[in-house]
């Protein structure tokens, strides 16, 4: 029997039978493919997208890609064959490389601390969507748009989305490039909302400082230090024994102080909520809860309790709108105390002593809004992400005029639209260092822009090696966040040797001075979905040499950066990215940043919050291309509200014409209604390896004079 023949029958035997279906496309090259035995109450209203796919027209015969339904031993499959050769990304929060062919991967959300470096496991989160990107730099994506156990395996010409559950629809979306993909997720999705911009400072948290007279140390020691930083975190012991929306009579008696002391020193404070509700009648959020019937229940329909950190818990139902407004009304008095954003964990859900560490499959969830109720093995994947919905809505109920800032240990496709997240709980070692890069590569690849590791890694001991090295990368991650567990030795960055709070000063120091441009990145994230972190791919999709390099990565569309321990990698563009050299000094452990030829990257002076950042003054780092010419934008709000809903904001754009030895410096405010500004402005001419820097300058349009 020839191979071919072989594999054939293997085929036929996985897939016992195939089945009709229905296609159709939105006006929008999105095709949408129905199983013939597809049950919208099983799977709709998604909670991936933000508005349901319209139906618009049949599936012209030129669309490249069709889904194959089958069903085999109980479970639902969709193969989709794709003849071209493909190299696949996305899939979510996973461990590898970041191209993901020859992958499998459970999606089964689960507390997984010190988790394996290569595939296999599964993490807190779950993202049913692949990106493939052909040779010719075209792009597709493959939603497979189900929340029940499943697994997906990319091997080179074939993706398969295997689940546990009911037939399930499968959406296809084709683009010209992987960017416009990402907007095209984006209008299925949702985007992200424009985070505060304290959010994107430096954030310091361990588990657990305590007392408060800790926490009023640490932010004493950043401040002394001078490590800018934005926010300090409150792990699990400010609770009164783990009882959320409580805080410890001993250690954190009086949090209106503290957060008072944390606000006066420009620090911003998160807090931990966990889902886990302490059993004990007395207490006002059981009572509430079990008042209102609000607990996820067993399969015979009793209450269901499970071990987490207090002990005994009841677990909301997140999935009935009733509970998630409940729990939203429990955030009011709670932020009301100084908290400024909130920390949902363990919300896989994780339970002790359990199999898989949650509770069982055939629980019983609620529904409502059009959801039908169902089991756990249907809701656990979005039990998280039910919770930071609830949670947002709770935020933005006791703070109307804020942005909420929510960080989520678990999360679904779509969740992006509530919360941010990071990588859960890695291991201070290299090896998670080097793998925190991919990691927060695929997960931005994968709609969720907001995310970062634990800087220095949690589990175990870390090490002022580490701990510098990982700073120096991980200045330039979206979400910036040193933290370690209980029982470990102190890992901030004064904790070892002058030289590592050096490392660390001089690379947060210049996440500070890069803000107007993260900033700017991160607006854009929340208007066409492209990641704030990037593979480098992503700078020119043609180049066949990018696609697999994952140790170094883009920071928006216009710096690269290339950390210390990866000294030969891939080179966009033909290697004409020229080299940044700062003037704040530099050191064997700083990446190296690179910025891209035509463009104009604007920095702030040093700041050690964002708090105190000011654009009145801006150096303009301009990189010329060819034709002597570079262009940039700068997006400016209040930095926290949603005034910028209404047009209170500032997108300029930034030009640079060299004219002889002259350039030229045009603004040119393309929208918002905020008044331009009078700037005092230089620029850093960026070439041949080196930054040459003008006076300083007043005014509206400006010419430099250059060699
Ligand atoms: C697990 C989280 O992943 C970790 O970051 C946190 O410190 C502990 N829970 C304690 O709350």
């Amino acid at each position: 029997m020839s191979k071919r023949v072989g594999i054939l029958l293997c085929g036929l035997a996985i897939a016992s039978f195939a089945m009709a279906q229905t296609v159709f496309m939105t006006n929008d090259s999105v095709a949408v493919f129905y199983p013939s035995n597809y049950d919208a109450k099983q799977h709709q209203p998604s909670p991936i997208f933000e508005r349901e796919p319209a139906a618009v027209n049949p599936l012209t015969a030129s669309w490249p890609l069709r889904v194959d339904f089958s069903e085999k031993e109980g479970h639902s499959i969709a193969t989709i064959n794709v003849a071209d050769d493909v190299d696949f990304y996305g899939t979510g929060e996973v461990t590898g490389p970041l191209r993901r062919n020859g992958r499998t991967i459970e999606l089964w959300n689960v507390d997984t601390p010190a988790y394996g470096m290569d595939g296999g496991t599964h993490l807190y989160q779950s993202h049913p969507w692949v990106m493939g990107l052909r040779k010719d730099g075209t792009a597709f994506g493959i939603i497979a748009d189900n929340t029940w156990r499943q697994k997906i395996t990319t091997n080179d010409h074939q993706v398969t989305f295997d689940s546990e559950g009911p037939a399930f629809r499968v959406i296809i979306v084709e683009r010209e490039s992987p960017k416009a993909l990402m907007q095209a997720l984006v209008n299925l999705t949702g985007t992200m909302s424009l985070p505060p911009l304290w959010a994107l400072g430096y954030h310091q948290c361990r588990h657990t400082y305590y007392p408060d007279g800790k926490v009023m140390e640490i932010a004493d020691n950043l401040r002394r230090y001078r490590i800018p930083s934005d926010v300090i975190w409150m792990d699990i012991d400010y609770m009164d024994g783990y009882r959320i929306f409580t805080f410890d009579p001993d250690g954190f008696s009086n949090p209106n102080r503290l957060n008072a002391y944390l606000h006066q020193n420009l620090f911003k404070t998160v807090y931990m909520i966990d889902p886990g509700v302490k059993v004990e009648k007395g207490y006002f959020v059981d009572d509430q809860g079990t008042a209102g019937d609000y607990w996820v229940k067993d399969r015979d329909g009793k209450v269901f309790e499970g071990k987490v950190w207090p002990g005994a818990c009841h677990f909301p139902d997140f999935t009935r709108p009733e509970v998630r407004t409940w729990w939203a009304t429990l955030y009011k008095d709670f932020m009301a105390k100084g908290v400024d954003g909130v920390w949902n964990d363990m919300n896989e859900p994780a339970v002790f002593e359990r199999p898989e560490t949650t509770m069982p499959r055939d629980n019983q969830h609620g529904g409502g809004d059009g959801v039908s109720a169902g089991p756990h093995l249907r809701f656990h994947n979005v039990y998280g992400m039910n919770m930071v919905r609830a949670s947002r809505q709770g935020l933005l109920l006791a703070n109307p005029q804020k942005r909420p800032f929510i960080l989520s240990r678990s999360n679904f496709l779509g969740g992006h639209r509530y919360a941010a997240t990071w990588t859960g709980d890695n291991l201070s070692s290299p090896d998670h260092m080097k793998l925190s890069v991919p990691m927060t590569l695929t997960l931005g690849l994968s709609g969720q822009p907001f995310n970062g590791p634990d800087i220095g890694g949690f589990c175990e001991n870390s090490n002022g090696e580490l701990v510098a090295q990982w700073t120096a990368i991980g200045a330039y991650f979206p979400f910036v966040r040193n933290h370690n567990t209980k029982g470990t030795i102190p890992q901030e960055p004064w904790a070892f040797t002058p030289e590592v709070l050096n490392v660390c000063r001089t690379a947060i120091n210049r996440r500070y001075m890069l803000m107007p441009y993260i900033y700017t990145c991160f607006r854009e994230a929340s208007i066409d979905g492209m990641p704030v972190m990037r593979p480098l791919f992503m700078a020119d999709a043609k180049d066949l040499s990018l696609r697999s390099e994952d140790r170094a990565f883009l920071l928006g569309g216009d710096l690269m950066v290339r950390p210390q321990w990866a000294p030969e990698v891939a080179q966009p563009n033909g290697g004409s990215w020229q080299k940044l050299t700062l003037e704040d000094g530099t050191d064997s452990y700083q990446a190296e940043l690179r910025q891209r030829p035509g463009s104009i990257i604007p920095l702030a002076n040093l700041a050690q919050s964002t708090a105190e950042m000011r654009t009145d003054s801006l150096t303009l780092l301009v990189c010329l291309d060819s034709y002597g010419e570079a262009v940039g934008q700068l997006y400016e709000d209040d930095g926290d509200g949603f005034g910028y809903k209404k047009g209170d904001f500032r997108l300029t754009e930034i030009k640079a014409v060299k004219q002889k030895k002259q350039l030229k410096i045009t603004y040119c405010q393309k929208e918002g209604k905020m008044e331009p500004i009078e700037r005092k402005v230089r620029i850093g001419l960026v070439s041949g390896g080196k930054v040459s820097y003008s006076a300083w300058q007043t005014g509206v349009e400006m010419t430099f004079s250059i060699k």
